[in-house]
């Protein structure tokens, strides 16, 4: 087990430069078993959930490898195995999304249910209600999702709420169905066009992905693709409210703005000074501290969820009372009783988190619990007088990618250490 210890109190300066998108090179790492051919994928991030996916797809007997320059080489071959097994998709729910490509192509698949995680139950009906109206036959049985067809065909999909793997699944499964699928109330998410641009690629017909109709007309069979997955929009946010947190003067590079306007927009509002520089890079200075904030997570355009923990985090040190509320998931403030030893005032009123802002927070020993809980108790320890300690970061090491290098490099007190429960 590894822990962070952080001595807080430095303002970070210098630049970053932003990683691969974790929640775009998923879906496309799963993509290309839908391929004739040989996909070279580029910009993909070196994470413990990439390893994951990397691993399941292995084990379905696809050829694939990571080098040393962050490039995925993918030779799907034949695949030989249907089944992702309970083991690998407990550790990572994205496993989920080899379904709609597996039944696609090979007409079957067998994938564990991902049960809940840390922040919610996280059920997979709407994808599985609209595989069946595809022409998916699915039985869920000893933990299971058992699924055949004779042939996926094009259809109305309708979603009663934004999904993102949802989105995903369904669209990869559409490209090799018979005839032409439109999704309604499709989740709009930046990473989803950029699946979507990874499958125009490979031969796809898929128009209007990122807005909320997207329609897929079905072809007989997809080629091989070379893709540069986008930057990390996640990322780059957390490393503005770390800018933010800490007083400093930050330029994060590789980062695309566009996919974070609703993040901009309240961290301005907070009183950060947010730059953009032409070349994909924006200047954050939070050196004039910042003001309180109130924000609602909702579905891309909206603020994101993934967010929600960090700026909760940036709040605790706000000069004034905010409100953050959580509409997306119903468990996802994991990280208040944590961020409460670091002595932030808050009070939790339902799914709506009331924080009273104090000029600094304290060290001490935390929990890392998911990941982007784990991401905003770095960020509290940034600003934290004296040292805090935070345990079990194996949590964290599945979506940034060396996070304590990068930080240390804008001049943070943080080292990666053996030790904690
Ligand atoms: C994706 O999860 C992201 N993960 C999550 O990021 C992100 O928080 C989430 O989208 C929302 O933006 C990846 O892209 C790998 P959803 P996903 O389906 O697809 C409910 C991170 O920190 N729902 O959009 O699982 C669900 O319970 C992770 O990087 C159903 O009810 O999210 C949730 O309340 C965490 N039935 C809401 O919809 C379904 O069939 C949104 O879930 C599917 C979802």
């Amino acid at each position: 087990m590894y822990k962070f210890v952080i001595e807080g109190g430095i303002p970070l300066k210098g630049e970053v430069a932003v990683s691969g998108s974790k929640n775009a090179a998923l879906p496309i790492l799963c993509s290309s078993i839908l391929s004739d051919g040989i996909c070279r994928y580029t910009n993909i991030p070196r994470l413990k959930d990439i390893d994951t996916i990397i691993k399941l797809l292995s084990i379905l007997g696809v050829e694939i490898k990571m080098d040393e320059n962050n490039v995925v080489s993918v030779n799907p071959g034949r695949i030989k195995a249907f089944e992702a097994p309970y083991e690998l998709v407990k550790s990572m729910r994205a496993s989920i999304l080899i379904l709609g490509p597996l039944l696609a192509r090979y007409k079957q698949a067998k994938v564990s249910l991902p049960g809940g995680c840390a922040i919610g139950v996280r059920p997979i009906d709407l994808h599985l209600k609209a595989l069946i109206k595809m022409g998916a036959d699915i039985d869920v049985s000893h933990g299971y999702v058992l699924a055949k067809t004779s042939g996926l065909k094009g259809e109305r999909i309708i979603f009663d709420k934004p999904t993102v793997g949802g989105t995903e699944n369904i669209m990869m499964a559409a490209t090799l169905a018979k005839g032409t699928t439109v999704i309604e109330g499709a989740a709009r998410e930046p990473e989803i066009k950029d699946l979507a641009d990874a499958l125009n690629g490979m031969g796809a017909r898929i128009e209007g992905a990122g807005e909320s109709t997207v329609v897929i007309e079905g072809v007989d069979s997809l080629s091989g693709v070379e893709h540069r997955v986008i930057p990390d929009r996640i990322e780059a946010g957390t490393f503005m409210a770390a800018a933010a947190i800490t007083g400093g003067l930050v330029e994060i590079k590789g980062v695309n703005v566009n996919h974070l306007a609703a993040v901009v927009e309240k961290l301005k509002e907070m009183g950060v000074g947010i730059v953009e520089k032409g070349d994909a890079s924006v200047y954050v200075d939070g050196r004039g501290g910042v003001g309180p904030i109130d924000v609602e997570t909702a579905p891309y355009p909206g603020f994101p969820t993934d967010m929600q923990a960090q700026i909760m985090a940036l709040a605790c040190v706000a000069n004034g009372a905010s409100s953050i509320t959580e509409n997306i998931f119903e468990n996802r403030f994991m990280h208040v009783p944590e961020l409460m030893r670091m002595g932030a005032q808050l009070e939790e009123k339902g799914n709506t988190v009331l924080v009273k802002g104090i000029s600094r927070l304290q060290g001490a020993s935390v929990m890392a619990t998911d990941l982007r809980a784990s991401a905003s108790l770095v960020l509290a320890g940034l600003n934290a007088k004296g040292r805090t300690e935070l345990r079990r970061i194996y949590h964290l090491e599945r979506g940034y990618e060396d996070l304590d290098g990068k930080l240390r490099m804008l001049g943070a007190g943080i080292e990666r250490q053996v030790g904690g429960i």
